[in-house]
């Protein structure tokens, strides 16, 4: 089992969340796993640069763990992408320490599947929506697994799911993730 590191970008993943919580606390029990809880570690937004590149470098596997926000990343991870994954560092002729590590999307999708397709009232697939993270992964030499993606995650009461049946999506997904992080 590779060493490795998962991004959080949940605004509240202890209180708030149903599916991201679920998931998160599940694969916390992986020895290999280090979670970073990035709402927690900086309300701010301003990264300690160091740290965030230095756990990279340690990582063998990166994980992002997201709920799917306006058809992409809650603004945390993309400002955390922003500040950390520099010239130098994530590209550019010398910017090769992410180079060769496995990399994987791992999100929990509000709308059904049915839903992301040309036709559908998403009119995109995920795996279409999701292309800047693919190319962010292929400029930075990393290898993009194919994504962890579960629907109907979002609860609203008496409007959209039942709350059982999303936490049993949100189990099904963390052990898609338990035996992707132990088979990579
Ligand atoms: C700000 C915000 C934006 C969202 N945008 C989308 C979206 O673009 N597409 C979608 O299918 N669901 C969307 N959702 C639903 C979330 O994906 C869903 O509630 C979440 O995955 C559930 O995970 P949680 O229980 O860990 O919060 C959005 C939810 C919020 C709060």
């Amino acid at each position: 089992m590779k060493k490795t590191l998962v991004i959080v970008a949940h605004p509240s993943v202890n209180q708030k969340s149903i599916a991201n919580k679920i998931i998160v606390e599940r694969i916390s029990t992986i020895e290999q796993v280090k979670i970073k809880d990035l709402y927690k570690e900086y309300p701010s937004f301003k990264f300690d640069l160091e740290v965030e590149q230095n756990d990279l470098i340690n990582a063998e596997s990166i994980i992002f763990q997201f709920p799917f926000y306006w058809y992409s990343v809650p603004g945390i991870l993309k400002e955390w992408l922003d500040q950390v994954f520099t010239y130098g560092f994530a590209y550019g002729s010398t910017g090769d320490k992410l180079k060769g590590k496995q990399f994987l999307v791992s999100t929990t999708v509000g709308g059904p599947a049915e839903s992301y397709k040309e036709g559908g009232y998403n009119n995109f697939t995920i795996n279409e929506l999701l292309k800047p993270l693919q190319q962010t992964a292929n400029l930075s030499g990393m290898k993009y697994n194919p994504p962890i993606i579960s629907h109907n995650m979002i609860y609203i009461p008496d409007v959209y799911n039942k709350k059982e049946e999303v936490e049993q999506r949100a189990r099904e997904h963390a052990e898609e993730l338990v035996t992707y992080i132990g088979g990579i």
